[in-house]
């Protein structure tokens, strides 16, 4: 029996495109002036637990925990994004703000359906110890270009909403408690159990009955304190200003309980039901990490697979870079094969991309498997090459055929590739 892949996750056969995207992202980000750091993808367990919080469903039933042989509880990460804050915090980082990024694969038990997988990348965003509200609209500023200009993409939308300070979401709380009340026999069980647990959880459900019946829940924005109230004008002014159109969803209260005041999202039609290709917001984390003292951030992640389903109906209009044309040395006899070898060594040391045939054969079944791979020139080296130190080479685009000295076969290859 042959062994099949762990469900929900990917075999990547063609890098192309998935190179050029991690690529443009890096470019872009190092434009506005961010650095590119990588941190474990084992972490200790209770790092997620106490900063996504016990309720929500990543930490209750996403994700793959392990026990070592000390007995320590360690987790493969689900998200970057308290990985990089754990990293600043011990790392005793002094910068401010301290502008990372980092690229790497996350992992969630999750119900695996198109474009969601329980092994996916994010390439993670985080400016950490900023906390002005214009650094919020510059960062969703800076993805939205990058979708936009970089990415060409354009059937897409970014909802915002603001989650306020803990005293604002506590007064919000009892509102929206004594709501669900009086609705309770209309919600699903999940939603029954969340609004005594984490009611701003209800918001993520995913059942249309529900999601109907919130759309008349009091709204978060509407419980603002006057600093939260002015930030949140502040932020959409802004927004305005530098030409982000966003949308106001005062349903986004996204799934992790980090969050305070931003949180935005970025979502698609054209990828169904998995529509979120980017999501993220203010933060508050360091305290519940250990710190003395908050360190307030913004941050995002993107998720590669999805933005990869978006990015392919674009792809022609993107420089993604071609494969270097292939030149195919066929040594005729055993004979022939320590000089082949040598020869593609000196054309690979002068930049060329070479493959020499080893398996030996008839002349026509070889060159039959040259074209096949696509060869833009097929070197022939059999006894008489050998003994005059030549080789046949025959141009596969234009038919051409001619006999070298083997100390002119780099250039001559590079005119014709
Ligand atoms: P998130 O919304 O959980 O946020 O994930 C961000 C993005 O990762 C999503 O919008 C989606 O594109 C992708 N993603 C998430 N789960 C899956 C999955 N199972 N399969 C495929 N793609 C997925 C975070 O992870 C936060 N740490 C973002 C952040 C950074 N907030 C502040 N800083």
């Amino acid at each position: 029996m042959l062994f099949s892949r762990v469900r929900g996750t990917q075999d990547w056969l063609d890098l192309r495109l998935y190179n050029f995207l991690v690529e443009q992202a890096g470019k872009h980000l190092q434009r506005y002036n961010f650095s590119q750091i990588q941190t474990p993808i084992l972490e200790q367990t209770n790092l997620f637990v106490r900063s996504l919080g016990q309720e929500t469903d990543v930490v209750t039933k996403e994700m793959y925990v392990f026990e070592t042989s000390s007995g320590e509880s360690i987790c493969l990460r689900p998200e970057a994004t308290a990985g990089t804050m754990r990293a600043f915090l011990e790392n005793h980082i002094e910068k401010k703000p301290w502008k990372v990024w980092c690229y790497g694969p996350m992992f969630r038990h999750e119900r695996p359906q198109k474009g969601r997988w329980r092994q996916f990348e994010q390439i993670n965003i985080e400016v950490i110890n900023d906390d002005s509200i214009q650094q919020d609209a510059y960062f969703i500023k800076m993805l939205d270009a990058f979708f936009k200009d970089k990415l060409f993409l354009e059937n897409y939308v970014i909802k915002l909403n603001f989650l306020g300070c803990p005293d604002d979401r506590n007064n919000h709380k009892k509102s929206l408690k004594a709501y669900l009340d009086t609705v309770a026999d209309t919600i699903c069980d999940t939603c029954r159990v969340r609004k005594e647990k984490n009611i701003l959880r209800v918001f993520d459900c995913k059942n249309e009955s529900c999601q109907e019946v919130y759309r008349d829940a009091p709204k978060l924005t509407d419980y603002l304190c006057v600093d939260c109230g002015v930030e949140w004008a502040q932020l959409q002014a802004l927004l305005q200003v530098l030409s982000v159109s966003v949308v106001l969803d005062p349903s986004l209260v996204r799934g992790l309980d980090y969050y305070n005041k931003t949180v935005f999202e970025f979502s698609s039609r054209d990828l169904g039901a998995q529509d979120a290709f980017c999501g993220g917001g203010r933060y508050d984390l360091s305290e519940q990490l250990g710190a003395k003292k908050e360190h307030p951030s913004i941050g995002a992640a993107m998720g590669v697979g999805r933005l990869l389903m978006l990015v392919s109906s674009v792809q022609d209009r993107l420089p993604v870079p071609h494969e270097p044309a292939v030149h195919v040395l066929i040594p005729m006899g055993d004979d022939q094969q320590p000089l082949a070898l040598l020869l593609a060594d000196v054309m690979q040391t002068n930049g060329l991309c070479v493959d020499v045939l080893l398996e030996g054969g008839s002349m026509k079944s070889m060159m039959r498997k040259a074209n096949k791979m696509g060869a833009s020139h097929v070197l022939i080296i059999g006894e008489a090459e050998q003994r005059d130190g030549t080789v046949s080479v025959k141009n596969m685009i234009t038919g051409d055929s001619v006999v070298l000295k083997q100390g002119e076969v780099v250039s001559y290859v590079r005119k014709g590739s």
